[in-house]
């Protein structure tokens, strides 16, 4: 008796038959469209004549719990008892259910496995991983069970339509990416050529700026270098009859398949065997599949091969974003990708696809643990903040600061959040605040309110004017002749419009850190007994043509609140320091710092100071909002960084600060 999970190679179908045991006490559950190759294998006798066949519709729909229920009701009412074994024959998804349904029926039927896709041959019908689907949760109910035995035959695929191959080939890419470079320059060199020859050319040019790179990747001052093969393609690969077909089968010369498959059987059992029970290394094996699940759950027709490709691109450029993967070897991995024919434009933005990665498996309390590449052939583990993911899903906002009465219940149904910002708004009569009300109702939690407090600083936004649709909606004051800033209010009101809407549930509201502590304990307290988290904000603008020797320079000011309102330049690393502790220490959630920058290096140097602050204690409650020429890029590093809250204008021309990009230029 051979030991389980042993897998069969071979294009001879009575190796299969001597596998099952002798006897009529057979079931297969097989999907309908391989009912030619389950002839082939009851051909022979009288006996297998008897074997019980249960015809399956396979696809990821099969692994729901509905199917589960109803093969187990059929076992049950037709006698089916332990001393019966179960063969499942189809893709990856006939594969899954079947092993799980044999290993909970009766608790637990020995069973083998007739893998009829590449996908499943290389990958899912190896290693015991059993199991459905949570409804869009993929794989979330199952059970690591080996098969008595894994029986591989080529010949099968000759009736796989070519899209499932080149899932298939996603598979090995993987094995490949992760393990060895050596594989990843077989199936370049000598998988890709055929598939050229079949289908027509396929690009030869690595991946420009539309595909899921980073959107401000890191500059790469090479070329990457050749990926096409370097001996010359073979000269007649496919059939010579037959014209290359988008739609014909995919033939690879039976030695490359072999080996194609062999080599996949040789990296995932290596990974299997030392590690079963996915403790440790196993784990590798999920590269782009954290991201490749989280898409599948958001897109449910992709593909599961099409998803992992795609997530191998995500993942890919994350460790690019990270610093642990060079460009070039991202872009050798697109480029294999895209030449065997797997899509890797993400269907859908990042920020949608999040929230399914947060419910995955990989989840470990705080952390999510991703599998990314150090270079081709090399994976790495890496855990990040699930706060910082969390962050990422919640981005881009958008600001609304004119007319926004008819666009706030769009916006909210397009994005994480809107930002209101009230001190842009006119003051809206008692009927006008019922009407918003109701276009937000349900959706209250994802509300923002800004209300800065009228600062007579000369460089303080202008609050009191409403603007009109289509005008710039923010208006700095102009600088006065005295540039001296002016105290706020001693005791401020909080304006019955903040207040009537703070009794809403709003998600957050800002409340500037120099208001005055009369002011802010009011605010808080409104916010707080309506859920509402509170964000701390300090505003630094820097008008072109001012003379920061001119104003109060931060360093000189003597209190803190002082410092905000009077600030003309960009805040030292020991003023920011203070704003973090101030708003911290008194109980805030996030803190947002405002800034117009005038060069590149004084953006960098507020980024940097605002990584490690969000990394110091994995908690991400501070965003940066820079204003100016540079705004954009800024935006896209904090997007990317997983800051709280990114803000974007509606569209172009619409800016609630100068400078602000759109959230179509943002939305990844
Ligand atoms: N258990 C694991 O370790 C593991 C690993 C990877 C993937 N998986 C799972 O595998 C599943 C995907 O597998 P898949 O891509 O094989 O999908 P699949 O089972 O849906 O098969 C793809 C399609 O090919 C058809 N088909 C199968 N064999 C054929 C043949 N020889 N000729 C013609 N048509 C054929 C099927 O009817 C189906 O329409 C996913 O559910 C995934 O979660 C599991």
């Amino acid at each position: 008796m051979s030991k389980p999970g042993q897998i069969v190679l071979s294009e001879d179908f009575g190796v299969l038959r001597q596998r099952v045991p002798k006897g009529p006490r057979v079931v297969v559950l097989y999907d309908r469209n391989v009912e030619q190759w389950v002839e082939r294998m009851v051909e022979e006798s009288e006996e297998q004549k008897q074997w019980l066949l249960l015809p399956l519709d396979g696809g990821e729909n099969l692994k729901q719990w509905v199917h589960v229920e109803q093969v187990l009701n059929d076992f049950l009412s037709r006698g089916v008892d332990r001393s019966w074994f179960v063969v499942g024959m189809g893709g990856g998804t006939v594969c899954d259910f079947t092993g799980f349904v044999a290993s909970v029926y009766m608790r637990g039927l020995s069973f083998g496995l007739v893998p009829t896709t590449l996908l499943a041959q290389v990958d899912a019908a190896l290693g015991g991983k059993n199991g459905i689907h949570l409804g869009p949760y993929k794989n979330t109910i199952g059970c690591t069970v080996l098969p008595g035995w894994v029986y591989c035959n080529p010949l099968v695929l000759e009736t796989l339509p070519p899209e499932e191959f080149r899932c298939g080939l996603a598979e090995c890419i993987k094995h490949a990416a992760i393990a060895d470079a050596s594989y990843f320059a077989f199936i370049r060199d000598q998988v890709v050529p055929y598939l050229q020859a079949a289908q027509g050319p396929t690009p030869q040019d690595p991946p420009t700026s539309k595909d899921p790179v980073p959107s401000d990747p890191a500059p790469s001052d090479s070329a990457p270098s050749d990926p096409a093969p370097s001996d010359p393609a073979p000269s007649d690969p496919a059939p010579s009859d037959s014209a290359p077909s988008a739609q014909a089968p995919i033939r690879l010369p039976l030695p490359v398949l072999k080996e194609l498959i062999a080599t996949s059987h040789r990296i995932k059992m290596a990974f299997v065997e030392e590690d079963m029970r996915e403790q440790g290394v196993r784990k590798a094996l999920n590269f782009g599949h954290t991201f490749g699940h989280a898409l599948a759950a958001c897109r449910p027709t992709i593909r599961h091969g099409q998803a992992v490709a795609c997530g191998m691109a995500l993942a890919a450029a994350h460790a690019v974003d990270v610093g642990i993967l060079s460009q070039k070897e991202y872009e050798e991995l697109v480029y294999l990708l895209t030449a065997c024919g797997l899509e890797i434009t993400q269907p859908c933005p990042l920020r949608e696809i999040i929230p399914y990665m947060l419910s995955d498996k990989k989840k470990q309390g705080d952390d999510l643990q991703l599998v990314l590449l150090s270079r081709l052939g090399q994976y790495v583990f890496v855990k990040e903040p699930v706060a910082k993911w969390r962050n990422r899903s919640r981005n881009p906002g958008v600001s609304l600061g004119t007319g926004v009465i008819p666009q706030v219940s769009q916006w909210l149904d397009k994005v994480p959040w809107v930002e209101l910002r009230l001190d842009l708004m006119e003051t809206l009569s008692p009927i006008a605040l019922v009407a918003l009300r109701m276009q937000c109702m349900g959706k209250e939690h994802r509300l923002m309110l800004t209300h800065p407090l009228t600062s007579a600083h000369p460089l303080a936004p202008s609050f009191a004017p409403a603007q009109s649709p289509g005008k710039p909606a923010l208006v700095l004051a102009q600088p006065s002749s005295t540039s001296a800033p002016t105290d706020l209010p001693e005791n401020p009101q909080v304006p019955p419009m903040l207040a009537e809407m703070l009794t809403w549930g709003v998600g957050w509201v800002d409340i500037p850190l120099d208001a005055p502590a009369s002011y802010v304990q009011e605010v808080t307290d409104l916010a707080r007994q309506y859920g509402t988290q509170i964000i701390r904000s300090a505003h630094f603008w820097q008008l072109p043509e001012q003379d920061t020797a001119a104003g109060t320079t931060v360093a000189d000011a003597a209190d803190l609140g002082t410092m905000v309102a009077g600030t003309s330049g960009v805040p030292s690393e020991e003023i920011l320091n203070s704003l973090a502790e101030k708003a911290f220490f008194a109980g805030a959630d996030f803190l947002k710092i405002a800034v117009q920058t005038r060069s590149r290096q004084e953006s960098d140097a507020l980024l940097a100071w605002c990584d490690r602050q969000n990394a110091a204690d994995n908690r991400y409650r501070v965003t940066l909002m820079v204003m100016g020429d540079d705004a954009l890029r800024v935006r896209r590093h904090a997007l990317r960084n997983g800051y709280p809250f990114v803000y974007a204008s509606v569209e172009a021309g619409q800016a609630t600060a100068p400078g602000q990009p759109s959230f179509s230029e943002l939305d990844e």
